[in-house]
């Protein structure tokens, strides 16, 4: 069989941001406060201190930044609605202020020929809501139906594809268990309960958005594979626990109508076994998986560990990006093939992947980050292979079009495609941004090519 040296023509090549981390101005015209603007202005929470409040400002840079998209040649971009904006609230009083924001951007990018991915839920949950529980509310799957139901009538008409929920073991595990991102809270017992709320309120989305005539919907997850740092039975256990907590805790539900059987163990006293009837609501049909692909972890057994913790490895050989993630293409071929092995062929696209690296400053107009070429390069040829292994793989978007406020470490780690000067706001395309328009352009011949055959960068 010969082996294709492009991506089909049919595959949607994109770049992804999200609110919180890019528009800045988080209270104009209305919006209310989320739990990421009162999260972030805690003291002591973010690495460097900074805030979302300005960011790239984008909220006011957007026709800047859909020009860069243009220059990019970029086909489609995964953006997210901040809720706050459109109900300051949470539920009830709509701002038209902030629905108007959203309806300009999502003009523009018609205008620039660009599909327009909005994703619902990017964790930043009205803090109004918060203030009632927020997820550990058993309400909150109505209210994000309220919020999303909206969404699908006012921008239904333009929004190519829609996510409800980014990354919701993120908003569970890290939002209130661990307590690095918003709201902050350190309470296991509140994961099973939250992780549920999560799910039926992806389901019951899904249903409102079929029912307002909606045709292109999924929820993007960010999948980390665990594998076992060595052979031992109990470091592969380890590792399966892992997968379990960390990665099938949210499509297993969603794709087969059940949780894992070993999450009961893994929540133990904290576990509560859910109303069946509830997964009808939960594994409504949808139409893709996005899949985060950044790294793998290698795990060793630690009986000191609880089993929601776990002991990891770092390979001191390996790469790693700014982030400290390995870099490890190999596990994004590992993991869509896995995935389409476990839920069957549905069809999957990587929402997000890209690196973290301490990019020199511009000279001359110019960002030479070579390292995340390599990055993005390596991914591809590992997202191409598992098409070429009959993965039902539609596209592929880089974590991020710009530099922006990376959660907990604030303004110090740079994902972007494009620099971003935080003082004065200047844009610059970095050397990954010049090879990417190559890469759209050639349909990924430029990435999977051997180095050295077409000479791009
Ligand atoms: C993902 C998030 C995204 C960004 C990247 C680096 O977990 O979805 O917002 O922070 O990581």
């Amino acid at each position: 069989m010969t082996r294709s040296t492009t991506f089909p023509t049919n595959f949607v090549w994109g770049a992804a941001t999200s609110a919180y981390q890019t528009e800045g101005h988080p209270l104009a015209d209305g919006a209310g406060v989320s739990i990421w603007h009162r999260f972030a202005h805690t003291p002591g929470t973010i690495a460097d201190g900074t805030t979302g409040d300005l960011a790239c400002d984008h909220y006011h840079r957007w026709p800047e930044d859909i020009a860069l998209m243009r220059q990019l040649g970029l086909p489609a971009y995964r953006f997210s609605i901040a809720w706050g904006r459109i109900f300051p609230d949470g539920i009830g009083r709509v701002n038209a202020a902030g629905l108007a924001f959203y309806d300009r951007l999502l003009d523009a990018m018609l205008e620039a020929g660009i599909a327009p991915w909005a994703t619902l839920y990017h964790w930043d949950l009205p803090a109004a809501l918060d203030d009632h529980g927020g997820w550990l509310h058993e309400d909150s799957p109505d209210w994000f139906t309220e919020y999303a139901t909206l969404c699908f009538r006012h921008f239904g008409d333009r929004v190519a594809s829609w996510a409800t929920l980014n990354e919701p073991r993120i908003i569970a595990d890290r939002g209130y268990f661990r307590g690095t991102g918003a709201p902050g809270h350190r309470n296991l017992a509140a994961v099973p309960r939250v992780v549920h709320h999560l799910l039926l309120a992806h389901g019951q989305a899904v249903r409102a958005a079929r029912t307002e005539g909606v045709d292109e919907i999924g929820i993007v997850v960010n999948i980390e594979p665990r594998e076992p740092a060595s052979s031992m039975l109990a470091d592969m256990a380890a590792a399966h626990r892992g997968n379990v907590y960390f990665d099938q805790m949210f499509l297993d539900p969603i794709l087969l109508g059940r949780y894992p059987d070993a999450l009961p163990a893994l929540l133990g006293e904290h576990w509560h076994d859910p109303d069946p009837r509830d997964f009808a609501r939960i594994a409504e049909p949808i139409d893709f998986v996005g899949i985060n692909y950044y790294t793998r972890v290698l795990v060793r057994h630690d009986p000191a560990n609880p089993p929601v913790e776990e002991a990891r490895v770092r390979v001191e050989s390996a790469p790693h990006t700014a982030m400290d993630w390995e870099v490890v293409p190999r596990g994004l071929t590992l993991t869509l093939l896995e995935l389409t092995d476990r839920y069957g062929n549905i069809p999957l696209v990587v929402t997000e992947n890209g690196a973290a690296y301490d990019d020199p400053p511009p000279v001359d107009g110019l960002v030479a980050d070579p390292e995340r070429v390599a990055y993005l390069r390596s991914h591809l040829q590992a997202a191409h292979a598992a098409l070429e292994a009959g993965v039902d793989l539609r596209g592929y978007f880089v974590w991020s079009l710009l530099d922006n406020f990376e959660w907990a470490h604030g303004l110090a780690r740079r994902f972007g495609l494009v620099h971003i000067d935080f003082g004065t706001l200047a844009r610059t395309p970095k050397q990954s941004f010049h090879f990417y328009r190559e890469v759209i352009r050639s349909r990924g011949a430029v990435a999977l090519a051997p180095v050295g055959d077409l000479a791009t960068e």
